[in-house]
């Protein structure tokens, strides 16, 4: 179904635009081959993680890992948390899954498809440790922002996901998404922010191939890190689709 007609998608407008799948050979060859072991369908069921991951623990998300080399050393540096990369673009895909073989890491999984569709029909609500977010296509242009992610119907969905204590973590080199980022972030009644207004870059956070071309371009960068209220009012959780 065309997203954009569809009343169950939280007012959202795809975030990105459908590019003809362009792979390198090795990104093919990587995909063919590796999808059927890392990658899990697009389904309109919850996921069981404890079976993906074949085993119980802590469940990050990353939205848009682009070619994948933050999520790679993110979760090398924490073998102990599961990682469940969305990306809707074929190349990353394929780039991620290369790097998975190159390092024959075990506690990533790859999900291509749109992160709005992934979150409300597979992912429990109150069960994720934490969303990573990391420079998410910043829409520059006005009449393009309803395109953004970071809207108040999309991050209450997200925060829904959230087990109580998890976190969100976003980063941007565009300084007028990170206002908004910080807004509407603020404004769910289920998140906390973990800082004064925006964080410092924590330590697990590698700069990130977009961050580096921001930094090229003379952006600044921003990160929020905000947390999901252990007490929230049921009220406002999402609970079906
Ligand atoms: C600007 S890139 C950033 C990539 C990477 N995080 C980095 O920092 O280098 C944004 C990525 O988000 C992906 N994306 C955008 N909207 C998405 C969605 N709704 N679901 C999954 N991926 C999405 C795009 O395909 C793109 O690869």
């Amino acid at each position: 179904m065309n997203s954009e007609k569809n009343p169950k998608n939280f007012g959202h407008i795809k975030s990105f635009v459908s590019h003809r799948a362009h792979m390198t050979p090795s990104q093919r060859d990587a995909f063919e081959r590796l999808m059927p072991v890392w990658g899990l369908p697009y389904q309109d069921h919850t996921l069981d993680l404890e079976a993906t991951f074949k085993r119980q623990a802590p469940t990050i998300l990353e939205i848009g890992f682009g070619m994948g080399e933050t999520t790679l050393k993110i979760a090398q540096a924490r073998p102990e948390d599961n990682f469940l990369g969305v990306e809707v673009f074929p190349s990353g895909v394929g780039a991620l899954l290369k790097r998975i073989e190159e390092h024959q890491v075990e506690n990533i999984r790859i999900i291509q498809h749109d992160a709005v569709e992934v979150l409300r029909d597979m992912i429990l609500p109150a069960t994720l440790a934490g969303v990573h977010i990391y420079f998410p296509d910043p829409w520059p242009k006005k009449r393009h922002h309803k395109r953004r992610l970071i809207q108040p119907p999309f991050v209450q969905l997200l925060a829904s996901r959230l087990a109580p204590g998890g976190y969100i973590h976003c980063a941007t080199d565009w300084e007028n998404y990170a206002e908004q980022m910080l807004e509407v972030l603020s404004q769910s009644p289920l998140l906390t922010n973990q800082h004064d207004g925006f964080a410092p870059r924590p330590d697990y956070r590698p700069q990130t191939k977009f961050e580096t071309r921001g930094l090229r371009l003379g952006h600044g960068v921003w990160d929020l890190i905000f947390t999901r209220n252990q007490h929230p009012n049921p009220d406002t959780l999402i609970l079906e689709k």
